[in-house]
């Protein structure tokens, strides 16, 4: 069968009836169900455990479901080709790969030939331009192996960078829980906010701030979403959310 293909996707994104095991006989996900229309900001929260790597590997087929589908615009991400499917995504991890190689090639990793400006204007759209003129030869610095010459932060600012100059229509992020100064946690704020402006977006939240603003959060846990629904209606379903909030974020 020719697989399915989907040029450019607008972002929505179902979930129906998902059912998952990293062993099929015994499962994790039993009936997952949610959607995320266009532009749309889903935050995914639980404990550790619960599911929510897990959740959005499946989403970039990492791993194949065992029951219900998962579809990207109306079409069945099993009948896409992986790398059909995955052009559509960006992601923002928490542990940032960068190689041995100048800042600008780093950058144009998401983008192979991506001229010079390009390069400039990613860099500018992640904030990071100006502290990439600081360096020693500021594009064409050399980042050494493991990129122990920058900080986590700077890091993660220069993967923002990546994603803004291949312009998905989907993102997944997994926020930083530490490992940052507050400084630079704002810097990656903003440039965060300013990349998921327009795209459907997927973030393993931390922070509070990203919780409330979600259209969608997913409560999880044990492999399973307990709870869906904004930060409004969920505070008033008082149900694990409400707790979560009450005794963490006041
Ligand atoms: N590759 C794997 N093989 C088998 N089991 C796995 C694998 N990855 C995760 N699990 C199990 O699946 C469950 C969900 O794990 P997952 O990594 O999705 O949780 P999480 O919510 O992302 O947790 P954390 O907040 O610690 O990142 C856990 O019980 C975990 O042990
Ligand atoms: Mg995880």
């Amino acid at each position: 069968m020719k697989p399915a293909v989907l040029e450019r996707a607008k972002g929505n994104i179902a979930f129906s009836h998902v059912s998952f095991g990293y062993s099929p006989d015994r499962l994790l996900m039993r009936d997952i169900s949610f959607e995320a229309k266009p532009g749309q900001k889903i935050a995914v929260v639980g404990s550790t455990g619960a599911g929510k790597t897990t959740l959005l590997n499946l989403l970039m087929r990492f791993y194949e479901v065992n029951g219900g589908k998962i579809t990207v615009d109306g079409v069945n991400a099993a009948e896409m080709t992986r790398s059909g499917l995955r052009k559509n995504f960006g992601m923002v991890l928490q542990d940032t790969w960068l190689f041995s190689g100048t800042v600008a090639e780093n950058i144009a990793y998401s983008k192979p030939g991506a001229a010079r400006e390009e390069i400039i204007e990613a860099a500018r759209a992640a904030k990071v331009d100006y502290f990439i003129r600081t360096m020693t030869q500021g594009y064409d610095t050399m980042l050494d192996n493991e990129a122990a010459n920058l900080s986590a932060g700077q890091r993660q600012l220069l993967t923002i960078a990546r994603v803004f100059l291949c312009n998905p229509p989907i993102i997944i992020l997994d926020e930083a829980t530490s490992s940052v100064d507050t400084r630079t946690e704002v810097e990656i704020g903003k440039a965060m906010k300013q990349l998921m402006n327009g795209r459907t977006s997927f973030v393993i939240a931390h922070r509070l701030s990203t919780i409330r603003d979600a259209d969608t959060i997913l409560f999880m846990e044990h492999g399973n979403i307990i709870e869906q629904g904004s930060h409004k209606e969920l505070l008033k379903k008082n149900g694990a959310y409400a707790a979560l909030y009450y005794s963490q974020f006041e």
